[in-house]
Formats: structure tokens, C-alpha cells, sequence
């Protein structure tokens, strides 16, 4: 697949955003509880290929790849599937290009933001995913997405749960609810904007978008003291 060429698209507003600063620490072993999250936020495409693995899946659309942790589940998970994977931060995606290099023939990247990404990619996806996609995921961006998606596609969500993030952020940080914090090596601290959801909420959303049948289930890890989850969501595009 021709990867299309980044630079040329245009820069979306985002790009002040946290990630931006974050992405050469991103992948850092400082990180613990975002690498714990990952694997949970992986588990959650694993759940959604057993319920969907009958269905053909030719294009995936990722949105929000960042620095790819998804990005490989999604390759390994559907091995015959092209994968564009699409983020509003170049440097995220830098970092992403890097780490998958070898998929070269079966992923592009293209600098886009949610409203944007179905546009920018060009494509029509089977399969449209977005892994901890805590900075956008609020109502008017699932709707937009919703809008673009062909009949037939399906979305996969993950997102850090709200009872995990009551206990971490209010409880251990005493940080606003909504908002995630790195701490970078020069000593800043930045704080990125953090929607999180539990079951019943993610239901809600999704089917509120226009999605039908949504599934949505919990992936849980015990590694460390605030009991990190992960909420997803499953649903199709009538
Ligand atoms: C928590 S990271 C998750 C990265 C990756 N999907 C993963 O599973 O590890 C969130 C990503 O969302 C991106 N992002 C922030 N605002 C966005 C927006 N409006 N549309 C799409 N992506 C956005 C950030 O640049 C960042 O790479």
C-alpha cells in the first residue's frame, strides 16, 4: 500500500496538543501504568476478532494510533488486512512508523484527527478502531465518525474506565477526573485531556451515535495498586 505522504495533508489544530510533547517519552519504561493499560486496551481486539472474525475484514481505520500499541494487535489480528492508521501528531506517528516498519506493505499513516480521518484516509473500512481514545472520544466525534462509516463497518472502542479513573486520579493523583498526567524527564509535567467511561456509559454512547448491537465488555489487571481497566465497545454501523 502507498503510504500517503503525511506532509502534504494538512496540519490539523491539534497539533499544540500533549501528545505532541509526550511522544519521545511515550514508550518509556516510566510509563508503567499506560504500558498496563495497553495490553488491556490489546486484549480488547482480541474479544472483538472472536465476535467478528467471520466477517471479512479487507481495510482497518485506525484513529488516534498514537505511537502504534494497537496498531500491532490490529496487524496481527487480522493478518491479510490493510491498516491505515491515522493521529493528529506527527511526532506520535514518527514513533509509530518506526515501531512497525516491517508492516510497510500493509500500513500507511496519515496525519488526521477524528473528524477528519475517514476523509483523509480515503478509504471505506471494514473495521474502524481507536485504542485509549480517552483525548476525543465524546459524543459529536463518535456521531462524525459514525456519519462516514460505510453500512456494514464496525467500531471498536477502548478507553480507560471511569471507576479506574476515580480511584487513580481522584483518589492517589488528585487530578481533575477527565485529565491524564505525564511527567517528562526534564521535570514538566503535562496534562492531556482524558474522557473515560464504564460500561453503561460506552453503551450508551455508542448507541446513541447510531451504532447498533453494541458489546461492550471490561478487560481488568491486578499489576498494580489502582487495579487498572479498560472499558471497549463493539458495535456496527446499520
Ligand atoms: C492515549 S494515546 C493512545 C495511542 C494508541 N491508540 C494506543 O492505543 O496506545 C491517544 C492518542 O490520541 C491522539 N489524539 C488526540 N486528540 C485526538 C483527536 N482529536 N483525534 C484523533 N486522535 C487524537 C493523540 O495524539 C494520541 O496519540
Amino acid at each position: 500500500m502507498q503510504a500517503p505522504n503525511a506532509a502534504l495533508l494538512a496540519r490539523p489544530a491539534l497539533l499544540g496538543d500533549a501528545y505532541e510533547h509526550v511522544a519521545g517519552e511515550y514508550d518509556g519504561a516510566e510509563h508503567h501504568t499506560t504500558r498496563i493499560l495497553e495490553n488491556l486496551s490489546r486484549r480488547a481486539v482480541q474479544c472483538a476478532y472472536q465476535q467478528s472474525h467471520a466477517r471479512p475484514v479487507h481495510t482497518i481505520l485506525e484513529i488516534g494510533a498514537g505511537t502504534g500499541a494497537l496498531t500491532g494487535a490490529l496487524l496481527g489480528a487480522w493478518p491479510d488486512a490493510q491498516v491505515i492508521a491515522t493521529d493528529p501528531s506527527h511526532e506520535m506517528l514518527a514513533v509509530l512508523e518506526r515501531k512497525h516498519g516491517s508492516a510497510a506493505g500493509r500500513l500507511a499513516t496519515v496525519l488526521a484527527e477524528v473528524s477528519s480521518a475517514i476523509a483523509a484516509s480515503g478509504g471505506s473500512p471494514d473495521l474502524v478502531a481507536a485504542g485509549l481514545a480517552d483525548p476525543f472520544l465524546d459524543p459529536p466525534s463518535l456521531r462524525e465518525l459514525r456519519a462516514g462509516m460505510p453500512r456494514g463497518s464496525r467500531l471498536l472502542l477502548t478507553v480507560p474506565s471511569r471507576s479506574w479513573a476515580r480511584r487513580e486520579r481522584t483518589g492517589r493523583l488528585g487530578i481533575p477526573l477527565d485529565n491524564t498526567r505525564f511527567r517528562l524527564r526534564d521535570g514538566s509535567v503535562v496534562f492531556a485531556k482524558s474522557l473515560t467511561y464504564d460500561e453503561p456509559d460506552m453503551r450508551r454512547l455508542v448507541g446513541a451515535a447510531g451504532f447498533v448491537a453494541p458489546t461492550v465488555g471490561t478487560e481488568r489487571s491486578t499489576e498494580v495498586w489502582s487495579a487498572p481497566e479498560v472499558c471497549w465497545a463493539l458495535g456496527t454501523a446499520p
